[in-house]
């Protein structure tokens, strides 16, 4: 028998002012209690970068760092991320930054917080900000780190294993697929899966 399970409808949605720029966009998203993700997180962590921007890049959740800096990427997947664009010759500063969510996801073991996979309804829910974050950056590229956001961005059947470092054309957008920094510094290899991303990132770039 499956447990009885109080669900309820969880979005972003309702936070989400319509047609605002990227200021309104981000001071309503601190306020957003769309999922309950907010509730153990200390902040929204947004997106950030030139706005508009040619490139986009979305990555998964903030971690442990991001909630406390309230920036993206500035913990170990970021340093990865920056030793990346500097093999792959592209400049961070010319880069808008985002996540699929923008709060942080964590188990406590001891003092120290975990970080956890957000679930697809929490990856739902908060989409509505992504959605805005697109509209008004217009990237001519969105690529996304990462599983998570590949299938925030191209729905929940995509298999990034059999698509990454090719660009796909999906609701008038163009979005180029690739792992998650936080894989590679993971990986057994790191050297190959370090060139790997790298190489992925090159051939992102070539098709801007
Ligand atoms: N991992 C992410 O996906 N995003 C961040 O901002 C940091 C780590
Ligand atoms: Fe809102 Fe997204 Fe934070 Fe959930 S994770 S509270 S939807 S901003």
């Amino acid at each position: 028998m499956p447990s009885a399970r109080t669900s309820r409808t969880v979005s972003a949605a309702q936070f989400v002012p319509e047609g605002r720029n990227w200021a309104a966009l981000r001071s309503a998203a601190c306020e957003c209690h769309g999922c309950e993700l907010y509730q153990e997180a200390t902040q929204t962590v947004f997106g950030e970068g030139p706005v508009p921007a040619r490139l986009m890049m979305v990555g998964e959740c903030p971690g442990d760092r991001e909630d406390a800096e309230g920036h993206v990427f500035v913990g170990p997947a970021g340093r990865l991320l920056d030793k990346a664009f500097a093999a792959a010759r592209l400049d961070r500063s010319e880069i808008y930054l985002t996540n699929a969510v923008k709060h942080f996801k964590f188990t406590e073991r001891g003092k120290r917080r975990i970080h956890q996979q957000p679930r697809r309804s929490e990856v739902v829910a908060c989409f509505p900000w992504l959605r805005e974050e697109i509209r008004v950056v217009k990237p001519q590229l969105v690529v996304c780190l990462g599983a998570v956001a590949a299938k925030a961005v191209l729905g929940p059947s995509f298999k990034l294993t059999e698509h990454r470092g090719e660009v796909l054309e999906h609701e008038d957008l163009r979005v180029g697929v690739t792992v998650h920094p936080s894989a590679v510094v993971r990986a057994e290899n790191f050297t190959e899966a370090f060139d790997a991303f790298v190489k992925d990132l090159k051939a992102l770039k070539k098709s801007l």
